[in-house]
């Protein structure tokens, strides 16, 4: 906080497209994409007649009980995008909330079943699903958490796979540990385990940390076998973030929930979605007595504007993957980080998948560390304000997410601008590395 304080702040005043333009009139490419939501870009024109059009029609009704229109075509359209396996949607307003809601659902699920033993959730390590308190039990974030662990229910934490690849090169992929760890959860006690929690082919909130293909399948395959549920959440993978509109469909994965946020509705307005089988919906009808229903409701649930821009969002993103224009971005980002990063001697490692990015800063004298106090990669992104580029770190390693409609050019500048960001503050901070040990 008290950086936050010290530092001057940015007051981003408009937007258009993949850049932010702040109070004093000066633009920065959206290098977040807006905290990992933006698909189209912003002030898009389709997103922004869709919601003026639902404005006209109704702003706000609630989903308890009632429904509107919006939302049931939403549902429909979210349903296709998982073959119909996934016919049933929970909307509400958040990624966490998306996660909650699969979490509780699933808890309700075997008790419904008569299996209420059936409470283990297991996770991957350093995975992040919200910052709720039910997120932060099955996740593992460290830092960002660990002063609540007290309050939270026990989880377990699978190893997470080893996987590294940039503009499409693997230096190291292994998932062995991982399903071996998975392997012996199950055999030990999957009649005590609820569910499997994953973001599928790449941990954003970890620092962009990928799996190897085929990983996400070998999971479900396990989780079938063993009568165990799989919440996939792609709050960050969904929505063309790795080149496709969902991540486990490229995995060819139907989980039992699906969790979406952030790009369903295209980075505009707050939208969550829970998506599940008929199966496991069937499991909560019942007459009223038997109190099978399941209470979980947030007041702007599927919002209509939410709603009404998620559906002019999800209408444009089909064509625009289909064009192969996302497939060139994608392929010129990887280029740029190589051709940018992998040789520069600050730089230990380059992460890429998809339009996900990191890279790992360090002193170039790999004996050494910089003090966490020093803020290294907090300097480097307000070094990169200054090149025309808005990005956020993650301790020492910057997160590369730009918006999915983004230009090849685009991600040259965000390239070119994250590099001279390291050469103004990178140099100096050479002498006040300390000995690793
Ligand atoms: C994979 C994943 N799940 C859940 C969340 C939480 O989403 P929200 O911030 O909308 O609650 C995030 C946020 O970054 C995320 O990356």
């Amino acid at each position: 906080m008290r950086e936050y304080l010290d530092h001057p702040r940015l007051h981003v005043a408009r937007a258009k497209g993949c850049w932010l333009f702040d109070t004093d009139g000066n633009r920065y490419f959206d290098g977040t994409a807006s905290l990992w939501t933006n698909v189209h870009g912003h002030g898009d024109p389709d997103l922004d007649a869709a919601l003026r059009n639902q404005l006209d029609q109704v702003a706000h009704t609630t989903l308890l009980g009632i429904n509107h229109p919006s939302a049931a075509a939403l549902a429909g359209e979210l349903a296709h995008l998982t073959g119909g396996k996934l016919n049933r949607c929970f909307f509400s307003d958040n990624g966490s909330n998306a996660v909650e809601i699969a979490l509780k659902l699933s808890f309700q699920y075997w008790q419904l079943a008569g299996k209420p033993e059936k409470r283990v959730v297991a996770g991957l390590t350093g995975g992040y699903h919200g910052d709720t308190f039910g997120t932060m039990a099955v996740g593992d974030s460290g830092g960002f958490h660990e002063r609540f662990a007290p309050w939270l229910f026990p989880a377990k934490h699978i190893p997470a796979p080893v996987h590294v690849e940039c503009a499409g090169k693997v230096a190291h992929s292994d998932a062995t540990q991982s399903l071996a760890a998975l392997d012996a959860i199950l055999a030990a006690e999957a009649d005590r385990t609820a569910s499997v929690i994953l973001e599928p082919r790449v941990q954003g909130a970890a620092g962009m940390v990928q799996q190897p293909p085929g990983f996400v399948a070998a999971v479900a395959e396990r989780c079938r076998r063993a009568g165990v549920h799989l919440i996939l959440d792609e709050v960050f993978t969904g929505f063309g973030r790795l080149g496709a509109v969902t991540a486990s469909s490229v995995e060819g994965v139907a989980p039992d929930f699906l969790c979406l946020a952030k790009g369903l509705s295209g980075g505009y307005i707050p939208l969550a979605a829970t998506l599940t089988s008929d199966a496991i919906h069937d499991a909560f009808l019942g007459r009223f007595s038997q109190q099978r229903a399941f209470y979980h409701g947030h007041t702007f649930s599927g919002n209509p504007l939410a709603c009404a821009v998620a559906r002019a969002s999800l209408a444009k993103l089909r064509p625009l993957l289909a064009s192969g224009r996302v497939a060139e971005t994608i392929t010129t980002l990887g280029n740029q980080l190589v051709s940018h990063f992998t040789t520069h001697p600050n730089v230990a490692e380059v992460r890429q998948l998809g339009l996900t990015g990191a890279i790992d800063l360090v002193p170039r004298d790999r004996n050494r560390r910089w003090p966490a106090d020093l803020r290294v990669g907090f300097q480097v992104s307000l070094a990169a304000r200054k090149h025309g580029l808005v990005i956020r770190p993650l301790g020492d390693s910057i997160l590369i997410v730009p918006p999915i409609v983004a230009t090849p050019d685009e991600v040259r500048h965000l390239a070119r601008a994250l590099h001279a960001a390291l050469d103004d503050i990178l140099p100096g901070l050479e002498s006040a590395a300390v000995p690793l040990h």
